[in-house]
């Protein structure tokens, strides 16, 4: 019964899936959605036993992390021939029209995002693998798994056994300026395009970070043996019934003229697409054709892409302006004669950082190359060198803050220059404060940018902490304000005394620390004081925590104007620690644990334990492992690694023992004596590298063989 209502309950929740993110068609509410999903959350977690790594349930992702593993691809990840000259498409037509005759071509966009493998196995997902350097790749799986237009599982019953599809994952322009927007905020360095955002966030050890990034995955090459396809469209259109995102903005072009059209159509029309393209890429359409072409050393002779050219303008340079951020970064700006560019006008362009305006040797006055590439902000890529007065100097970079005149630094491994004078420098000091007061931190409503330079201006607030001592009545007599304004402020200025903890550590703009960080921390150390106390061993071994992260924590606290600042906030009542409500004990805290194998109670439930006793679940074995737990069945090659490591191994009754303070947790032990027998066809060949054969089928011709 239970096991039939868990089935249905993830055959609805793809079907919803797939109507919502592939066929943007929704057909239930996102209400009705929510509530089939908890359902099945619950029986889930109730019945581990049905645990199905592709269940729909699992595209929010984990918090735990685990290395790559390296996957060979059964057939290889080629590249493209490219061209950006029509010319040089004719040749290529030419060439394959005078070995093969005439034949068709299916035009598609060439999506800008990063190559994808996808391995499905009687249906369902196996694997999902990134191009590496095309014979080898990473396996992505667990991060795939949460971009929703991926199917888990595919639709009808007309798929082959085994094959893979290649497509593209990308980043819609709408989730990466959400996701930049909120780099920003939290002094973190930006994805330059969408492209390097994808690729970035599928290299993620997190997959609860990738579920939150909004991917989007489309389709457009299949692999496998003995496909019953004739021709490539028709492999598409099939591919479509089941389930994958297939673009509909493609075509078959009988001629070269059509094929002419559609560049040409898509050369404009790209710019309103809600993704980014290049180009578009031009395919042999008729497979035989296709084998009897071949390939080269690195790319099929069927098929090219035409790239499109990034549209640029010249224009000059009348001045440059340095913008002071929140944590001092100094970002140098183009102030350009305006010029309209890929339809707007554009007047500025950012010149990054000092070793780029060298390396281009940028000059004020200088008749400069702007571009709009997959970039959204447009960059300069070059001068007119022939338009260059003749008296021109290079130019100096300045070497103290445009702002408040304090000499520059540099931090080693990056590229920006930074202004040290955090507490006294009035960018920096406005840019905090409205940190602080952002809906996702203290939430402070009716304090706005202006406001905020407003009360600096009027010596009202230095730092965060002097919003608590503000009065309504100093507020009414400022301008735009009123007493009206001046009450609802300080209202919101009191109810932000009950915001929780970790948007309370996120609010202090520590750099780095963005939301997702702070409710680690706060997970993980329960209160700003086990932070402030914490070294920067034990910082990293809170999740997502790395070394660059750690370094920027114990600089904050080490700076007696922040640590004045808490101080006035603690008084003033703000949150500093964790609610401990979900707590039961500290019995495991600092303790971090591998859960393997069968138990009495389910697997979950077990992390439940650990977590509820201040203990950390980690996902694979690794130095980092303090204990894991071993029930039946556990895999023998997780075994191996872990008496490898040497990782005490303790059972379920080991655990309660320690959680009811009784255990010997630092007894010297002998490995395996608790452990069950691992059953001789355990899992093990889960956690090694996957070796595939080669296929020797007749397919090889158009998947040509691995080599190394
Ligand atoms: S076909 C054997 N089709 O472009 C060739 N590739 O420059 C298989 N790309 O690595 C690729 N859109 O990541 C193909 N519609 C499309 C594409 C496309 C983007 C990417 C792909 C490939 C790269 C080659």
């Amino acid at each position: 019964m239970i096991r039939e209502r868990i089935e249905e309950l993830r055959r609805q929740l793809e079907l919803h899936n797939y109507k919502y993110y592939v066929e943007n068609n929704p057909e239930i509410s996102d209400f009705e959605f929510d509530t089939m999903m908890r359902e099945l959350q619950d029986l889930e977690r109730a019945h581990p036993e049905y645990a199905d790594p592709n269940s729909p349930s699992v595209r929010v992702g984990s918090d735990l992390t685990s290395e790559f593993r390296t996957v060979r691809h059964r057939y290889p990840m080629l590249s493209l021939g490219n061209t950006y000259s029509l010319d040089e498409l004719h040749e290529f037509i030419d060439r394959i029209e005078r070995e093969a005759g005439p034949t068709d071509y299916v035009c598609e966009l060439k999506f800008d995002g990063t190559a994808i493998s996808l391995t499905y196995d009687n249906g369902s997902l196996t694997l999902a693998a990134t191009r590496g350097d095309g014979v080898q790749g990473d396996d992505v799986t667990a991060n795939v798994r949460t971009v929703r237009s991926v199917p888990l599982h595919l639709r009808g019953n007309d798929y082959p056994a085994h094959f893979e599809i290649r497509g593209e994952i990308l980043m819609p322009y709408a989730s990466f300026d959400r996701l930049n927007a909120e780099r920003e905020a939290n002094g973190e360095p930006l994805f330059a395009n969408p492209r390097n955002a994808a690729a970035g966030t599928l290299k993620q050890q997190s997959s609860a970070v990738v579920a939150r990034r909004g991917l989007d995955c489309t389709l457009y090459q299949l692999a496998g043996d003995n496909l019953p396809f004739k021709t490539h469209w028709e492999s598409l259109q099939k591919a479509r019934e089941w389930g994958f995102k297939i673009s509909d903005r493609m075509r078959i072009c009988h001629t070269v003229n059509e094929v002419d059209d559609f560049i040409r159509h898509w050369d404009t029309a790209r710019h309103a697409l809600p993704f980014p393209t290049d180009g578009v890429v031009i395919k042999v359409n008729d497979f035989a054709v296709r084998r009897q072409l071949g390939f080269t050393a690195k790319a099929p002779k069927w098929a090219v892409a035409y790239k499109f050219k990034a549209e640029q303008a010249l224009t000059r340079i009348d001045s440059v302006s340095f913008q002071v951020g929140r944590t001092g970064a100094i970002t140098p700006v183009a102030n350009l004669e305006p010029v309209l560019l890929a339809g707007t006008t554009v007047r500025r362009a950012t010149l990054h950082n000092a070793e780029q305006m060298a390396r281009l040797d940028i000059r004020p006055g200088d008749m400069v190359y702007v571009e709009k590439g997959g970039e959204i902000i447009p960059k300069i890529t070059g001068v007119d060198l022939s338009q260059r007065p003749a008296d021109s100097q290079p130019f100096r970079y300045i070497t103290v803050c445009p702002v408040c005149g304090t000499p520059l630094v540099r931090y080693e491994g990056e590229a920006k220059h930074y202004c040290p004078n955090q507490s006294g420098c009035r960018p920096q000091i406005i840019g905090r404060i409205i940190h602080f007061i952002r809906r996702k931190a203290l939430d402070i409503e009716g304090l706005g940018e202006e406001t905020i330079e407003l009360l600096y201006d009027n010596g009202l607030v230095r730092t965060v902490a002097d919003l608590y001592d503000l009065r309504a009545e100093q507020l009414a007599p400022l301008p735009r304000l009123g007493a009206k304004s001046a009450e609802n402020i300080i209202r919101s200025i009191q109810r932000s005394k009950e915001v929780p903890f970790p948007r309370v550590l996120f609010g202090l703009g520590i750099r780095f620390v963005g939301e997702t960080t702070a409710k680690y921390l706060a997970e993980h150390f329960r209160t700003l004081d086990a932070v402030m106390a914490a070294s920067r061993e034990e910082l990293v071994q809170a999740e997502e925590i790395g070394d660059r992260i750690a370094d920027a924590i114990l600089e904050y606290f080490a700076d007696e104007t922040n640590l004045e600042i808490i101080r006035r906030l603690r008084a003033a009542g703000l949150q500093f620690e964790a609610t401990t409500s979900e707590r039961s004990s500290e019995a495991l805290a600092g303790k971090s644990f591998v859960v393997s194998g069968r138990f009495s109670r389910s697997r979950d439930e077990m992390k439940a334990l650990i977590e509820a006793h201040g203990g950390r679940n980690l996902a694979a074995v690794s130095g980092n492992v303090d204990y894991i737990v071993a029930g039946e069945k556990m895999g023998p090659a997780k075994l191996k690694k872990a008496e490898k490591l040497g990782i005490r191994i303790i059972d379920e009754e080991e655990l309660l023992r320690m959680i009811e303070g009784n255990a010997a947790t630092d007894a010297p032990q002998d490995g395996t004596q608790s452990v069950p027998e691992p059953l001789p066809n355990g899992s093990a060949a889960q956690t090694e590298t996957t070796e595939k054969s080669t296929p020797d089928s007749a397919q090889q011709e158009l998947f040509p063989k691995t080599t190394n």
